[in-house]
Parts: structure tokens; C-alpha cells; sequence
């Protein structure tokens, strides 16, 4: 059954205006059909009902960043990287990114598939209703097409809403080594028109040591002709130009921006390039936070997410990214939970989905706090009580608590 009908919510985050107090949510058909005050709200007829007792509710999590379909274990390479080891050390001991995508190689795809959903059911349990997950492990054909096929699965058989991204073009494989030319040219000829049926868009890894910005406007251009918009990994490292790129090309969204810049802000706002923030990345790289509150002064659409990997950023669940966006980054906590939910949503061309209002998704997090202040400050917490997908309570039980 997919109605459902909340009562006693103690603090409703809408992204729709000012937030309700003491609010009732109605659910019909997975769709939002009713926001407001208990007095005016319809029956329950036949719906299930979650007596919310005072909690606060909000969106669900649309995670619009994640690589989280991957073989292998990297807690080595982190303990080396902890321990002072230079991205030199780590990559004569077999590390990085290539080493994640030799094990990826070789597993099985049902095994690819049974650990990204395990990610993903915990993803869901900590409030994620909606996940965007790119291949790039994989960097010949076969592997790129399996990984996004086995994405697209997840959402398939879990109660998530998915969106795949074709990342062929996040390092040079070793088979190419001294091939860059020959890499490119097979992700354009080969690669993206055999991925375009199962990929909703196409990022590239812009940096110095990854792709350059030329090679990404042609990988990009080749894209689009395919009908797949452009996410750019874009300033992560160091800044090598990929948000002017993503402003110029008219991309969906420019993510990491660590070394953005002023400039590269005002560019992103005028052609309104959501930036996707990925605290999580910098925190465990002890690297600098993205300015979250430049972007936002300039009026760049932020997105907060996890981006879920084996080898800078292990988070499956947004309460702990939040947290960093607040303590870290310098955003209040209402901003870090648009930002989360809303944010989130239009990183990923998702208009319908991250607010609660009459015809929205019912896609909705019960938190087991009064208010989303909670999150941020209880960061140790999973303070999803209940995650509801489409009106169905998908995790924390489905009896009133
Ligand atoms: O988002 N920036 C590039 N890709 C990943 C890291 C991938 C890895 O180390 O496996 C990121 O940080
Ligand atoms: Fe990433």
C-alpha cells in the first residue's frame, strides 16, 4: 500500500517555505496530496498511519554523487595515507584508483551487484530516497557497460530512486598508459554510444593527472550529441579550470570545487550549474572544505553528497555530510539539509522530488529528533526512524514505532 498518512510532526522541513509546526502529511499514490494542519486534513480512510509523536520530518536524501559500485578494499592504502604516504608512495604500492578497478575487473557482476545494493540498503536506512551512481571502475567497454547495468539493477530491485553516469573518463587505464590519444578516442567512438541506453549522464575527472580540460570538452561534446548532460568533477585538487568548462558547456551540475574560485562562481550562477559538495572527500583527504557559502552568496544551487568510494570518501549515509557542511564548511543547518534533499534533486534533473507539497513524491525522512538541528549535532547518530519511499516505509519498521 502506498498511502499513508503522517500525523503529530512536530517540525515539517517543506523546501517549499517557511517550516510547519505541528504539520499532517497525506500520501496517495506516492504522491504528496495533502501539507497542512491536522484540522484540515483529509480521512485516513484505508491509509497506514505513522503517529509522528512530536518528531521532525523532511525530504528524502537524493545523493546525487556516488561511485559506489566497486570490488576490492582500500583500508590499507587509508592507513598509508593517515600515516604521512605521498599519492606517489601510494601508487608504487598498487593503490589508487587503478587498483580498485583491477578488482573490479575481475568480480563477478552478481558480486558487484550484492555490495552495492548491501551500500545501498544502508543508504536507505539512513534516509536516501534517491542515489546518482557512476561507473568508472571498470575503463574498458564490457566492464564500464556491466557496472552501469548492475547501477541501474539497484534501482530496479531496491526501493531507491537511481540515476546512472557514465565516468569512463575518470583515469587512464594502464592498458593506455602511453595512449592518452587512443583512451579518449575509444570513449568517444566506443565507450559512450554503447553506454548512452543505460547512462543518464556523462562526467569526466578534470584534473591535472586525470583529464584535461580539452579532452573533456570533446568527451563532453560527444555526450551531449548522445543526449547525455554533463557532470563535471571539477576542482577537486587543484584548480584546473573544470567549472569554467562545466559553465560553458551548460553542464547539470560541477562537483567537488575545493579550488573554486569567485569568478568560476558567477559563471556557475548565470547559467545555473548546480554545485554538488562533497564534504566527506575533503575531510578524510584532510584537504580544504568547498566554499559552500561563496557559492551561495553567489547564487549557485548547492547540492550536499556523499560521494560513496573506496578511496577518498567511504560515507554511505548524508547525516554525517551534513554535519561536515555545517562544522567544517561554514553552511547553517537549514541550508545543509536543502542542500541534501532539494539540492540534491535538482543535481539530478529531479523537479518533482525533494519538497513537500501537493504533488510532490512522497519521499520523506522521519526523524527521530525535533528538529533537523539534530542532525549536524548528533553526527555519531542514525536519526533516520523511518525512510518512506513513495509513501511506503521502506526502513525503520512498518508499524507506528
Ligand atoms: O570523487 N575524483 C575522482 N574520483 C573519486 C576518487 C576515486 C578513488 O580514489 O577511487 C572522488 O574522490
Ligand atoms: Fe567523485
Amino acid at each position: 500500500m502506498s498511502d499513508l498518512l503522517l500525523t503529530g510532526i512536530g517540525h515539517l522541513t517543506t523546501n517549499a517555505g517557511e517550516p510547519m509546526i505541528d504539520a499532517t502529511v497525506k500520501i496517495e499514490g506516492g504522491s504528496i496530496v495533502f501539507v497542512g494542519r491536522a484540522s484540515d486534513a483529509p480521512e485516513q480512510g484505508d491509509s497506514a498511519l505513522i503517529e509522528c509523536e512530536g518528531r521532525a520530518v523532511i525530504p528524502g536524501f537524493a545523493d546525487s554523487h556516488t561511485h559506489l559500485v566497486f570490488a576490492g578494499d582500500r583500508a590499507a592504502e587509508f592507513s598509508m595515507k593517515m600515516a604521512g604516504a605521498s599519492y606517489a608512495d601510494v601508487a608504487k604500492s598498487g593503490g589508487g584508483i587503478l587498483s580498485t578497478v583491477a578488482a573490479t575487473r575481475e568480480a563477478a557482476e552478481e558480486d558487484l551487484f550484492q555490495s552495492a545494493a548491501t551500500r545501498v540498503r544502508r543508504m536507505i536506512a539512513a534516509g536516501t530516497t534517491t542515489v546518482e551512481i557512476k561507473s568508472g571502475y571498470g575503463l574498458d567497454l564490457d566492464t564500464e557497460l556491466l557496472l552501469l547495468h548492475v547501477a541501474r539493477r539497484v534501482g530496479a530491485e531496491l526501493p531507491v530512486s537511481v540515476k546512472t553516469t557514465f565516468l569512463g573518463a575518470h583515469a587512464l587505464p594502464p592498458e593506455f598508459r602511453n595512449d592518452r590519444n587512443g583512451y579518449v578516442d575509444l570513449v568517444i567512438e566506443e565507450m559512450l554510444p554503447a553506454a548512452a541506453p543505460l547512462a543518464d549522464y556523462c562526467d569526466v575527472f578534470v584534473e591535472e593527472g586525470a583529464f584535461s580540460i580539452e579532452e573533456a570538452r570533446r568527451i563532453f561534446a560527444a555526450a551531449e550529441g548522445l543526449g547525455m548532460r554533463a557532470r563535471v568533477h571539477a576542482e577537486q585538487l587543484t584548480h584546473s579550470g573544470g567549472a569554467a568548462l562545466a559553465a560553458e558547456i551548460g553542464a547539470i551540475t560541477a562537483d567537488h570545487l575545493d579550488h573554486v574560485t569567485e569568478e568560476d562562481a558567477a559563471a556557475l550562477s548565470a547559467v545555473g550549474v548546480v554545485g554538488v559538495l562533497v564534504p566527506g572527500a575533503s575531510y578524510m583527504m584532510r584537504s580544504r572544505q568547498a566554499p559552500g557559502p561563496m557559492l551561495i552568496e553567489h547564487g549557485v544551487t548547492i547540492a550536499l553528497a556523499t560521494d560513496c568510494n573506496p578511496g577518498t570518501s567511504y560515507f554511505e549515509s548524508m547525516g554525517p555530510v551534513i554535519s561536515l557542511a555545517v562544522v567544517q564548511m561554514g553552511l547553517t543547518t537549514e541550508q545543509a539539509v536543502y542542500a541534501a534533499t532539494r539540492g540534491g534533486a535538482l543535481a539530478l534533473g529531479m523537479e518533482e522530488h525533494g519538497m513537500v507539497a501537493t504533488g510532490s513524491v512522497g519521499d520523506l525522512v522521519v526523524l527521530d529528533a525535533p528538529s533537523p538541528a539534530h542532525i549536524p549535532y548528533r553526527p555519531g547518530s542514525n536519526l533516520a526512524w523511518k525512510t518512506i519511499k513513495g509513501g511506503r516505509i521502506v526502513a525503520g519498521g512498518s508499524g507506528p514505532g
